[in-house]
């Protein structure tokens, strides 16, 4: 007997229906955004991640999944989809194509974290990344597809949080005047964070510890430090949200936990499911492509957490699509109407009809009641009447009546019957 890892979990026969829906409407939000999918290996040269997400995040510095393969390289299970975009882009000279260049991913991701609710080791993303504008039009296309793919899925009480983190420029003078306001306070704060104050003060702002909560309400605002064309492009973006009638706050304490970003950052949040209440983060990183090696490119993008958006859709009643059904079971008594009933339901899967039949020699009786619980709309008994006389009785499972239907004519029987449902 064995156990399934800590912090991985799996997807049940009665359950992927659920993530298939989820999945479908991604591709939709793909489809209608006109973004095309890519996919990329499940595991990366470790310094793709060193260098896209930067060295001093707690992804890199602790959660990864390294390991050296059989020919000494190392090797990085996907902390996320970003970097894997970007090298991508990079190296199949997407950059000579017509920008913007606009993708999706849906992919599965590792971190090695501390499992609890909403946080998993393995855990999957719907991404986006737009390459190749920096115009605050984009900015707002984005965050209308995270929000649009949420709405799809009918979930309400998510709260779009807004920032801008600036510049490499704004940054440093940020970083610097972060400094001068922490360091008074730093032998009151934790352990992580007096780490922060040398390598990146900007993840101070994003610390969970209580006695740390009080000093960084009152730290300087990003947004008193942005340059000129920063501040413009953030009013921009902001100005596309408020015609367009998107609901967000700005929260300048909003940083994320990965080192790319530049400009926009937002994030989706909800109160319903706990302490991971971050169901879809994302920004613009306009340094990252030129970091692995591209030519300058702007570039935006989101990834929403597949578990995370399924336990909100369950906290908070949002329904999912009936698990689908076999249309009807067709049962038989013995060796040759168990026969026909074989050669019954392949003609009806040929055709697109989902069929069962029994596979188990149970009972008449038995298998009545296997078809119900299966929920087969339709239950076909054949017998040696039957046989005889080509002609069936179909019982419609949901309203408890019965047709007698001919042999070849139960196709037709059934799609018509779906177009009166
Ligand atoms: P992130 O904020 O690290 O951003 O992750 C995005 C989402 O993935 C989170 O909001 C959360 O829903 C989910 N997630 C992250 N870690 C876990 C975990 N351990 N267990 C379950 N769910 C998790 C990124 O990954 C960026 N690549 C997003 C992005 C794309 N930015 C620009 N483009």
């Amino acid at each position: 007997m064995f156990n399934i890892p800590k912090g991985t979990k799996d997807v049940l026969p009665t359950q992927s229906y659920k993530w298939q829906y989820i999945e479908s409407t991604a591709r939709e939000v793909g489809r209608v955004f006109n973004l095309k999918e890519i996919r990329t290996p499940v595991f990366e040269h470790t310094e793709l991640f060193r260098r896209g997400v930067g060295e001093t995040t707690d992804v890199v510095g602790k959660e990864m999944y390294t390991f050296e393969d059989k020919g000494g390289r190392s090797i990085t299970l996907k902390p996320e989809g970003t970097a894997g975009a970007v090298r991508l882009f990079v190296e199949n000279g997407l950059s000579s194509t017509p920008m913007p260049v606009k993708t999706f991913y849906i992919t599965p991701a590792f971190r090695y974290e501390r499992p609890q609710s909403g946080r998993l080791r393995e855990f999957h993303q719907f991404g986006i990344e737009v390459f190749g504008s920096e115009a605050a039009e984009t900015d707002a296309e984005v965050i209308f597809a995270a929000s649009s793919f949420l709405n799809k899925l009918g979930i309400k009480n998510v709260r779009l949080e807004l920032n801008s983190i600036g510049c490499k420029d704004c940054r440093s003078r940020y970083n610097s005047a972060l400094k001068e306001y922490f360091k008074p306070h730093l032998d009151d704060m934790c352990e992580s964070c007096r780490t922060r104050f040398d390598t990146n003060p900007l993840r101070m702002l994003d610390c969970k510890e209580e006695s740390c909560k009080k000093t960084v309400a009152s730290a300087p605002s990003i947004l008193d430090y942005l340059c000129d064309e920063c501040k413009a492009h953030f009013e921009k973006v902001k100005h596309i949200l408020d015609c367009q009638k998107v609901r967000y706050a700005v929260n300048p304490r909003i940083v994320r936990g990965l080192n790319y970003y530049t400009r926009t950052v937002f994030e989706f949040v909800s109160d319903d499911i706990g302490a991971q209440g971050t169901v879809c983060g994302g920004g613009r990183y306009d340094g990252l492509v030129a970091e692995l090696g591209g030519a300058p490119t702007p570039a935006i993008g989101f990834a929403v957490g597949i578990e995370r958006l399924m336990l909100l859709m369950e906290n908070t009643g949002a329904s999912y699509p009936k698990e689908p059904v076999p249309r009807i079971y067709i049962g038989g008594m013995d060796e040759s109407s168990r026969e026909a009933a074989f050669t019954l339901a392949s003609a009806l899967r040929s055709a697109g009809i989902s069929a069962e039949v029994d596979h188990m020699y149970r009972s008449v009786k038995a298998q009545m009641k296997y078809a119900d619980k299966l929920g087969a709309e339709y239950v076909v008994i054949i017998g040696e009447s039957e046989m005889q006389s080509g002609e069936l009785n179909i019982k419609n499972m949901r309203l408890g009546t019965s047709a007698t239907v001919k042999t070849d004519e139960v196709y037709s029987y059934l799609k018509e019957e779906k177009e009166n449902d």
